[in-house]
């Protein structure tokens, strides 16, 4: 079944100590940590068979490239993309963000149209948005949520008009945790003829996805994320979108022919990967994913739903507490306050005890400003995470109130 003590001796850091406490890693949703399968592989790349990909005749090189282009494979595979041609690998989220969003305004978007954005982005899937719109003369509007953390989907049909160009939603939102219903609202943004992005960072680890029966227009997350390394991540984009796109970065490896007079570009994916693509990133991405794989994404799921059962009954009885996004539906994350508390005494407090957690605007200033807040303490857990380093988490904060408030 599910091995925990196993599971977690593939994950050395969570064995480590910190000011001489058990480490309580419980920041999975600004990263997760790493298997061994996935820090091997990158140890092997290096070790055995580095070489520069897509432009050497030698073995070696050979071996990189057919190795990077498997692991655009293994990511097609893993979220169910119809071809490897849509599956773009980038640095990140972020940039897989800001290369649709300055490509497609480059190529659609024109003064007084609108984006859409939701309320709860983080700000990597609403600054690049923003930005592009003030610089064409667009306007950004927002999706706003309500007080569990839902958005109002049901304000979708008049916020959605002939002047959108695009809707930009997370799929899970990296402070309140709610499982945005994606659902109704791509049917509802398709019904108005606007395509959607979707920003999975916190919710491709928690979710199977099929990009086919979605039917998203683009798709991206980031490997860290997903128990890859950092520094890769992916942008998928339906290919009839992406063909019709311009490309975002020039250089190396994007381009088929070059002039003096003029520049062709390669097919898709490689028309918006310029430059040395992150291969060892990638290939060690694959291993996370087939680690997730075999690992089984169903049990990794029902442990993650136990574990949330746990803490937010757990943390509900904690006196004092505020628990910001209460939706039905919704991942390991756990953003609050205790009365009387500030955000950042409870992380230092937390942190010298060996508990891992994040605190302050949480890069999502307008959700703060939502609920009048200058920030947060995060507690966000996944599968690995134990019913102890709750109860530790919890002891902590009894500890943080006594410090603070007595
Ligand atoms: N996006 C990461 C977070 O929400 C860093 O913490």
């Amino acid at each position: 079944m599910f091995d925990l003590e196993k599971i977690r001796q593939d994950f050395p850091v969570l064995g480590e100590r910190v000011y001489g406490r058990k480490l309580a890693y419980l920041d999975n949703a600004a990263t997760t940590q790493k298997p061994l399968a996935v820090i091997d592989k990158e140890r092997e790349i290096y070790e055995k068979c580095n070489s520069n990909i897509h432009r050497g005749v030698h073995k070696l090189s050979n071996l990189c490239t057919e190795m990077y282009e498997s692991a655009r494979e293994r990511v097609r595979s893993f979220v169910k993309a119809k071809s490897a041609s849509e599956i773009i690998f980038t640095s990140g989220t972020t940039a897989s963000v800001n290369l649709v969003a300055y490509s497609f305004s480059e190529k659609y978007l024109k003064p007084g149209d609108e984006i859409l954005v939701s309320e709860s982005e983080h700000h990597s899937n609403l600054v690049p948005w923003q930005q592009i719109c003030f610089r064409k003369g667009a306007k950004i509007r927002m999706l706003p949520f309500d007080e569990e953390g839902c958005l109002r989907i049901d304000l979708l049909d008049e916020l959605l008009n002939e002047r959108t160009k695009l809707l930009a939603v997370a799929q899970v939102s990296n402070v309140l945790g709610t499982v945005n219903p994606l659902d109704t609202i791509v049917k509802i943004a398709h019904r108005h003829g606007v395509p959607v992005f979707v920003d999975g960072a916190q919710g491709v680890q928690h979710a199977d996805i099929d990009l086919v029966a979605s039917d998203f227009d683009f798709y991206a997350f980031s490997g860290h994320k997903i128990y890859g390394p950092t520094g890769i991540g992916v942008l998928y984009g339906k290919e009839r979108l992406l063909e019709e796109l311009p490309p975002w970065q020039y250089g190396g490896d994007m381009v088929s022919s070059v002039s003096f007079a003029e520049t062709r570009f390669a097919e898709l994916p490689l028309k918006f990967e310029a430059g040395t693509a992150n291969y060892v990133g990638a290939t060690a991405l694959g291993e996370a994913l087939d680690y997730l794989d075999k690992l089984g994404r169903d049990k990794i799921h029902a442990r993650e739903m136990e574990l949330n059962d746990y803490a937010f009954t757990a943390l509900s009885k904690v006196p004092g507490i505020r628990i910001f996004g209460t939706a039905k539906d919704k991942t390991g994350i756990a953003s609050f306050l205790l009365d009387g508390v500030h955000p950042a005494d409870a992380g230092e407090i937390l942190d010298k005890m060996g508990i891992a957690v994040r605190v302050g605007q949480l890069c999502a200033e307008p959700v703060m400003r939502h609920y009048g807040i200058n920030g947060l303490v995060r507690a966000s857990w996944v599968f690995y995470n134990t019913y102890s380093e709750i109860d530790a988490l919890i002891e902590g904060l009894d500890k943080v109130r006594k410090m603070v408030l007595d």
